[in-house]
Formats: structure tokens, sequence, C-alpha cells
């Protein structure tokens, strides 16, 4: 029984919760920097960290004041992530966790994707095989037992969520790309362009997605498109490079439990298909956990606390932090 305070900065997303036992949500807020950003067409990481700085006392403050349990540890994102966001919520945990003689325990960002799956009504159990979708990573993660991963598949070079982002830039939707793609899919045509679907090769999970956002580009540069139909093509393309990579990953590894984490897990095609097409029991976290959070970053701290798993104050926040089993 234990109750945590998560921190997560790593982005453009200042993220503060409690969760108890890993699974219960105590309190969450989120400030959102998008409007900040959107203006750029994409994260600017200075305005980011000074975003963060303005927020975070205020939203510790808040998340605090509505709980009536005491903390047992505090959990922050150390990494991967941009350097100045990192620096902000891990220096923030770390002193709160000084003055309060507390644990520290430092998380990295995609174990804490990877427990937003126990924010549900019904949480996976170890092992089992997990798809995480952001706009930093693509993976296929075999999740053996509590951090003890194994890496599937990554991308080449684009992660979907970028390449998400970056086609809303070419279509002029606004960012963050997912949701207005997923918006102006709804009235386009999803075969009104047959899009390429890279690396679909049997055995291999690797995946590549900047050979897609060029397809894009040469198709809005041969003439007068349909922004809905552009849009809705290009989704229908990202989404099945995924499951064709999935569907491939759960008959090499026989997996009969499958979590989908990361920001676009937020996307109902990608939801839909899932829950429908694949032979495995699917996990999604519901939707305020798909993209960044503290909460995620609660239930992870909240696995690591419990296994022993606690870190010093002389960690520093990683912008490369390797996702390695420990
Ligand atoms: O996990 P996240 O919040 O941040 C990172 O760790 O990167 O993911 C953000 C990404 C962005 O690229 C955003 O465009 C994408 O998730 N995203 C979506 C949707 N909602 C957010 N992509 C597709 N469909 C959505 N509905
Ligand atoms: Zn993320």
């Amino acid at each position: 029984m234990s109750v945590i305070l998560g921190i997560e900065s790593s982005c453009d997303e200042t993220g503060i919760a409690v969760v108890k036992n890993g699974r219960e949500v105590l309190a969450n807020e989120l400030a959102s920097q998008i409007d900040v950003h959107k203006v750029f067409g994409g994260v600017v990481p200075e305005i980011a960290s000074r975003q963060h700085t303005k927020i975070i006392s205020q939203l510790v403050a808040q998340v605090l004041d509505s709980i009536d349990e005491p903390i047992d540890a505090i959990a922050a994102t150390q990494g991967p992530g941009l350097m100045g966001s990192l620096m902000v919520g891990l220096s923030f945990a770390k002193a709160l966790a000084y003055s309060w003689k507390l644990p520290f325990v430092p998380v990295h960002h995609i174990e804490g994707h990877l427990f937003s799956a126990f924010l549900g009504e019904k949480a996976p159990e170890f092992p089992f095989l997990s798809l995480v979708v952001s706009g930093g990573h693509t993976q296929i993660i075999q999740c053996h037992a509590p951090h003890n991963y194994e890496i599937l598949g990554t991308t080449r070079d684009d992660a979907v969520g970028e390449s998400f982002d970056k086609v809303a830039r070419l279509l002029d939707l606004p960012y963050p790309g997912g949701p207005s793609i997923q918006k102006a899919s709804a009235t386009g045509n999803p075969t009104a362009f047959d899009f390429p679907r890279a690396m679909r090769q049997k055995g291999n999970l690797e995946f590549s997605y900047s050979g897609l956002k060029t397809a894009v580009l040469y198709a809005m540069q041969a003439g007068e498109v349909k922004v809905e139909d552009v849009a809705a093509s290009f989704q229908a393309a990202a989404i099945d490079i995924l499951l064709i990579k999935i569907k491939q990953a759960i008959q090499q590894t026989g997996a009969t439990q499958l979590v989908i984490a990361g920001g676009v897990a937020a996307n109902q095609l990608l939801r839909d298909r899932a829950t429908t097409e694949l032979d495995v029991e699917v996990f999604l976290p519901p939707f305020k956990y798909c993209i960044d959070n503290g909460a995620m970053i609660a239930a992870a701290g909240h696995s690591r606390f419990e296994h022993g798993l606690i870190g010093d104050f002389g960690t520093t926040p990683n912008p490369g932090l390797p996702l390695q089993a420990s």
C-alpha cells in the first residue's frame, strides 16, 4: 500500500498526480503548453522549460491540497526528453523529497507510458507485449517482468507521432498533428491515395515513417488535393503499418496480452482496429493517460518503489536515457 507523487515534465506537458497502489489515481493535474507552441508549429525547448518553471509549484500545491493521504515517495521523469524540461521536474522532485525526507524515484518516460495501462479498469499481468507509440518513440517491447524489458523493434527514422505532426504541418493543420489529422480524416476518403506501408516484410519488426511523409509531400505537389482525403489516407497507412507489425510480433512471441500506450494510442482508428482485429487481450489506457501525464510516472514509480529501486539525489536528467533491464 503506497501513495506516490508523480512528476512528468519531459516535453510540453507539466503533469502532476498522486496514485495509490499503482492503480488508483487520487489526484491528477495537467498543464498543457499547446497554445504557447502552436504558433511555432512544434515545441520550442527553451519556451517549454520556462513554462514548466512557471507552473510547477502551483500545480504540485494544487494536487497535494486535494488529497488526504500521506505521500510515501516522489517519482519524476529522468529521461528521455528535452534537457531543460526534464531538469525542472527532476530538480523539483529531488528538492521536495530531500526536504520531506522521502525516497526519490527516477522513472524512464517510456516505462511511465507502459504503466499507464495499469490505470484502466482492468490491468495486464506480466509478461506482456507492448506497442509504445508517441511523438518520440515507435517501439514494440516485450515486457518480461516489471523493469525487465526487451525492445523487439523500433523506428529507423521518424516516430509515428512525429509523422502525424509533420504531415499536419504539410497540410496546414494545427499542432499537435495527431488530433487534428484524426479530425480532418473523419470527412475524408481513406482510399483516395495509396500511400506506402514501409518495411512490411515478415520477420522484421522495424518501422520507418519518413517515406510516408515524403509520399504525402509528393501527393500535395502533384496538384489540387482535398486535405481531408490526404489526412484520411495518411492516417490509414500510418495505423496500418502499426497493425501489420504488431500482428507479426504477436505471432513471433505467442503473446496473449498486448498493451498499447503513448500519445498515438489516443487515435480512434488504432483503438478500434486493435480491439477488433487482434487475437490477444488488448489493454488501452484511458484517453487522458495516453498523452504525457503525471499519473503514469507515479504508477511506474510505485512499482520501482515496491521493488526497492530507489534513486539518489545525485541522479541527473538524461535526454537519451536508454530503457534497460534493471
Ligand atoms: O506520448 P506523448 O504525449 O508525448 C511523447 O512522449 O512524445 O505523444 C504525443 C504524440 C504527438 O506526436 C501527437 O500528435 C500524438 O501523440 N497524438 C496522436 C493523437 N493524439 C496525440 N496521434 C494520432 N492520433 C491522435 N488522436
Ligand atoms: Zn510520452
